[in-house]
């Protein structure tokens, strides 16, 4: 049976877009639900413009209450009856029972190879370190911040003259491929390491 996909974005959305771009014909998934907490995404425009259901839990109107935003977002998703969710540049931290609940269905993709370089400022960690490849990573999504099983990496070079921004760019190119590659072999109950 086709998979039902919600996607998590937090801005420009190109890792979105490119799932959504993939899951067409054969693929085993289709695209349920694209939902931010940022209501001026640029991806939210994309995928209103392509006829896809939107979502926006801004979690600015819960102030402190972590609580009453997580329980928002539990309960915007539940009509869409999704069976996976794509975390896709998803800038806030979701909260373990959430989490533990999508155990197994959820996956992100993060702009290093991880284990190297969780949390945010990768390309700038890279870089710093002298480190000569960089690249991406889909993982399953558990209570360890950017530490679930690995599905998918893909690689780049790291070039003398790169700035954080150029890297940026290159290794992002690489997750547009990587991204959509990894959901459609997961979708199908396939969860063999991808290799770009
Ligand atoms: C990507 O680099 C992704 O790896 C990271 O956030 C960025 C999102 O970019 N988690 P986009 O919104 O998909 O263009």
């Amino acid at each position: 049976m086709t998979k039902r996909v919600a996607i998590f974005i937090s801005g420009a959305g190109s890792n979105m877009r490119a799932l959504v771009e993939d899951m067409t014909g054969d693929h085993p998934a289709r695209p349920a639900l694209v939902l931010s907490n940022n209501a001026e995404a640029a991806g939210i425009s994309w995928a209103r413009q392509r006829g896809l259901h939107t979502e926006i839990v801004d979690h600015r109107a819960h102030g402190a209450d972590r609580a009453g935003f997580d329980a928002e977002i539990a309960a915007r998703l539940a009509p869409y009856a999704v069976d996976i969710i794509c975390l896709a540049g998803f800038m806030r931290v979701l909260p373990d029972d959430f989490v533990t609940h999508w155990h197994g269905r959820m996956i992100n993709i993060h702009p290093s190879l991880l284990p190297k370089y969780r949390g945010l400022h990768t390309h700038a960690r890279a870089l710093a370190a002298g480190d000569r490849e960089a690249g991406c990573t889909v993982h399953e999504v558990t209570a360890e911040l950017d530490g679930g099983p690995i599905l998918g990496q893909a690689r780049v070079a790291v070039h003398p003259d790169d700035t954080p921004e150029t890297l940026a760019a290159r290794v992002l190119a690489r997750e547009h491929v990587l991204y959509p590659t990894v959901l459609r072999r997961f979708a199908a109950g396939d969860r063999r390491k991808v290799a770009l």
